[in-house]
C-alpha cells in the first residue's frame, strides 16, 4: 500500500469465487476483461483487495488455475487473515483483536455435538475460523441452536452461511465487513481513505461488506438465494448497492459505470485500439495494447497486414535491444519481424495473454521505465515473465521503446523456453 502516496482513487475489493472467477467459464473472459481495465485505467493510482472465504492453502491453488491479478492487499479465511503485497505480510495487529471472547477448544466442543456438521477440510480449519458443511435445510435451526450453546459458554461468535452449504464460525469481531472496517480506517489513519470504495460479492459472507458505509457495493447477477434475501432485508433501500445484470467479473466493470467510478471501458472491448482513450496516457498504456494485440495477432484474431507490422516496428528504437529471459540478446526490431511468422499460429487453440503490476515511472524527463509481470496461457500450461520497458520520448513520433529485458519468474524457470517470443 507504501506504493500510493495519496488516496487510490478507487478501491476495489472483491471476493473470489463467482465473483471474481466465473467457475463456468473456462475461456475466463470476464475476468481477462476486467484484468486489463484495471492494469489499463486503474493500477497505477488504485487499490486492489481480494476478500475470500479461502484459507491460504486454497488461495494460492485458485491463483494457480485462474488467470488472477496480484492484489494489493488479501484478505482470506473470511475475513479473519489480512496480508499486505506481493509477499503476503500478515497483520498482526487485526489478528490480535480478535482473539477477544474466542476459544477454539469450546467452539469444536459444541459444534461436535451436532451430527448436522460436517467438517470442511483441514486446511480450512485457520485460528479464527471454523467450517463446516450443512444442509440448506438444516441451516437455521442449527445457527440459532449452535448460537446459544456458544454463548452460554461465554462466546462471542459469529456464524455465517454461505453458497447454500458451507458455515463458517468466527468471532464476533472478524468477517468480511470488518475486515474492511479496519482496512478503510487503516488508510484514513494515514490520510489516504480512497476516493471511492468498491465491494463485489455473490454470497452470504460477502453480504457484511455492503453494510460498511459509503461503500459501493455490487451483487453479481449470479448472486446466491442467501444474500439476495439478506439484501432484501436489511439494505434493499440503499441505492449505493446494486445487483449487476451481467455474472462475476462482468457485474463488477458494470457496477463501475453505473456508479461513476471511472473509465469502465476494458481494452479487450475495443477492437481498434485507438478508440482506446485514457485521460493521461503513458507509456503503461502502450504496454497493455501491445500485449493484448500480440494475443489477438497470435490467436489470428486481427489481420496480417503490412500496416500493423509497419506500426509496431515504428514505434521501436531502430538499435533497440530485446533481453530474451533465456539470456540471448536480440534486436527489438528483428524480434518485432518474427513475430509476423507467428500470425495465427494459436488460432482455434487455448491461448491467453495477459499482463499484472503493470507500474510506468518516469525515471527522468522523457524517459520511462515500465515494469510488470507477462503471463501466456498455452494449453494447460501457464509461464510468465517480470518485464522492463524502457521508452523514450522522439520529437514528433511520440513514445519509442527502446529496451525490454525479461526473465522468468520463480514457477516458469525450468519449463521449455524455445516458445516465447517476447
Ligand atoms: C471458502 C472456504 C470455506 C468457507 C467458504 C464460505 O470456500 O474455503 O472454508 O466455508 O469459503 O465462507
Ligand atoms: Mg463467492
Amino acid at each position: 500500500m507504501e506504493r500510493l502516496t495519496s488516496p487510490a482513487r478507487l478501491m476495489i475489493v472483491s471476493d473470489l469465487d463467482h465473483t471474481m472467477v466465473d467457475h463456468h467459464d473456462p475461456e475466463n473472459l470476464a475476468l481477462l476483461r476486467f484484468n486489463s481495465l484495471w492494469e489499463h485505467a486503474y493500477r497505477h493510482d488504485s487499490l486492489l483487495v481480494f476478500s475470500t472465504g479461502r484459507s491460504p492453502t486454497l488461495y494460492k491453488e485458485l491463483r494457480k488455475e485462474k488467470p488472477l491479478l496480484t492484489p494489493d492487499v488479501t484478505i482470506m479465511s473470511v475475513g479473519t487473515e489480512i496480508t499486505y503485497g506481493n509477499s503476503m505480510v500478515p497483520d498482526l495487529g487485526w489478528v490480535d483483536d480478535l482473539n477477544h471472547k474466542w476459544d477454539l477448544g469450546v467452539v469444536k466442543e459444541e459444534t461436535g455435538k451436532f451430527s448436522e456438521l460436517t467438517l470442511q477440510a483441514e486446511t480450512e480449519q485457520r485460528p479464527h475460523k471454523v467450517s463446516f458443511y450443512v444442509d440448506k435445510s438444516k441451516a437455521e435451526e442449527v445457527i440459532k441452536e449452535l448460537s446459544q450453546r456458544l454463548e452460554k459458554r461465554g462466546l462471542d461468535v459469529k456464524i455465517i452461511y454461505s453458497g447454500g452449504m458451507d458455515l463458517d464460525i468466527l468471532p464476533q469481531g472478524a468477517g468480511k465487513g470488518q475486515a474492511l472496517a479496519y482496512l478503510l480506517k487503516k488508510l484514513k489513519s494515514e490520510g489516504k481513505l480512497p476516493v471511492n470504495t468498491l465491494a463485489c460479492g455473490d454470497s452470504g459472507n460477502d453480504a457484511e461488506l455492503f453494510s460498511i458505509p459509503d461503500v459501493y457495493g455490487v451483487m453479481v447477477s449470479n448472486a446466491q438465494e442467501e444474500l439476495l434475501k439478506w439484501h432484501a432485508e436489511n439494505a434493499k433501500d440503499n441505492p449505493k448497492v446494486i445487483h449487476a445484470k451481467e455474472r462475476c467479473a462482468g457485474g463488477i466493470i458494470q457496477a463501475i459505470g453505473e456508479f461513476k467510478l471511472g473509465p469502465n471501458l476494458s481494452p479487450r472491448d475495443v477492437s481498434d485500439f485507438l478508440e482506446c482513450k485514457v485521460e493521461n496516457p503513458n507509456p503503461g498504456h502502450d504496454v497493455v495494447k501491445f500485449f493484448l494485440f500480440y494475443e489477438r495477432w497470435r490467436r489470428g484474431e486481427v489481420e496480417n497486414s503490412e500496416a500493423y507490422a509497419a506500426s509496431l516496428k515504428a514505434s521501436c528504437q531502430p538499435g533497440g535491444v530485446f533481453v530474451h529471459p533465456s539470456g540471448a540478446e536480440k534486436s527489438l526490431v528483428d524480434t518485432i519481424g518474427e513475430l509476423r511468422k507467428h500470425h495465427g499460429d494459436k488460432q482455434g487453440k487455448k491461448f491467453r495473454v495477459w499482463v499484472d503490476q503493470v507500474l510506468a515511472t518516469e525515471t527522468a524527463p522523457g524517459t520511462w521505465m515500465v515494469k510488470l509481470d507477462k503471463w501466456e496461457q498455452s494449453g494447460d500450461e501457464r509461464i510468465g515473465c517480470t518485464t522492463t520497458v524502457k521508452f523514450t520520448a522522439k520529437e514528433g513520433e511520440g513514445l519509442v521503446w527502446e529496451h525490454v529485458e525479461q526473465t522468468w519468474s520463480e514457477e516458469s524457470k525450468l519449463k521449455d523456453d524455445s516458445s516465447w517470443i517476447i
